[in-house]
């Protein structure tokens, strides 16, 4: 994957995205704002946003911005803003989410949804959504992670020429998420049907004795 392929994929994708991804990924985007149980006031950034079908889910009272590589992706999500009088988005901008263009602790939150497999380099994707969270702030990233089951794994690996053309890499394995001694996953749950997409729930610069201590998700790790 490279930014020119993925502008290509997504510019094909712009006017369908909304009927093939939209009812079958709303669980996950539901789920993520859920978790995030966002104050009044908060400033959430959303790397990634796409045509925006996340958006109209963040309470009145936050603040969002919504950055996306794909000018065509962004003008769905500006329509949708429009048309939904979506007060709570403060911002639509093209940026790529691996070098992002904010100051450091810009945002109470940080949320990648269905991103992951598809930037070309997650680990600067994950670098870049720490930097500008502010320290306890949450990440969370949503995402298919390839399968445990070997015939779907074996499926899955043998899509992998095709990421290009598809948009994403479909056999992300969950354990290329990093993990450093200040960045613990505080909870891992099962997203839309059959679980075959996960949430995976950090919050920045908790300590492993720490996330072991979180009481919301260790019934679920
Ligand atoms: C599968 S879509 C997910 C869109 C949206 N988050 C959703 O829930 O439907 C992936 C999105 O990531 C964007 N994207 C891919 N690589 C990116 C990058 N390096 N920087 C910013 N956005 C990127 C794509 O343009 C696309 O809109």
């Amino acid at each position: 994957m490279d930014l020119d392929s993925i502008r290509t994929a997504y510019r094909r994708y712009a006017n369908h995205y909304d009927r093939i991804f939209g009812p079958v990924f709303n669980p996950g985007r539901k789920l993520a704002l859920k978790t995030l149980d966002l104050a009044s006031g908060q400033r959430v950034l959303e790397v990634g946003v796409g045509t925006g079908l996340s958006l109209p889910y963040y309470p009145e009272d936050v603040r969002v911005v919504g950055i996306d590589i794909s000018p065509e992706m962004l003008d769905k999500a500006r329509d949708r803003v429009d048309d939904q009088e979506l007060s709570q988005v403060e911002d639509l901008l093209v940026m790529d989410a691996e070098d992002l263009e904010f100051e450091d602790d810009s945002f109470d939150a940080v949320v990648a949804m269905y991103v992951a497999s598809v930037v070309p380099h997650p680990d600067r994707l994950v670098d870049e959504m720490r930097r500008v969270c502010v320290p306890g702030g949450d990440i969370l990233i949503i995402n298919h992670f390839t399968s445990r089951n070997p015939v779907l794994r074996g499926l899955e690996r043998g899509l992998r020429p095709l990421s290009r053309m598809l948009g994403f890499r479909p056999d992300m394995d969950l354990d290329s998420l990093p993990e450093m001694d200040d960045f613990q996953r505080i909870g891992v749950r099962n997203a839309n049907i059959f679980g075959y997409w996960k949430l995976v729930h950090y919050r920045n610069g908790e300590t492993a004795e720490e996330a072991e201590a979180e009481p919301s998700f260790a019934a679920s790790k």
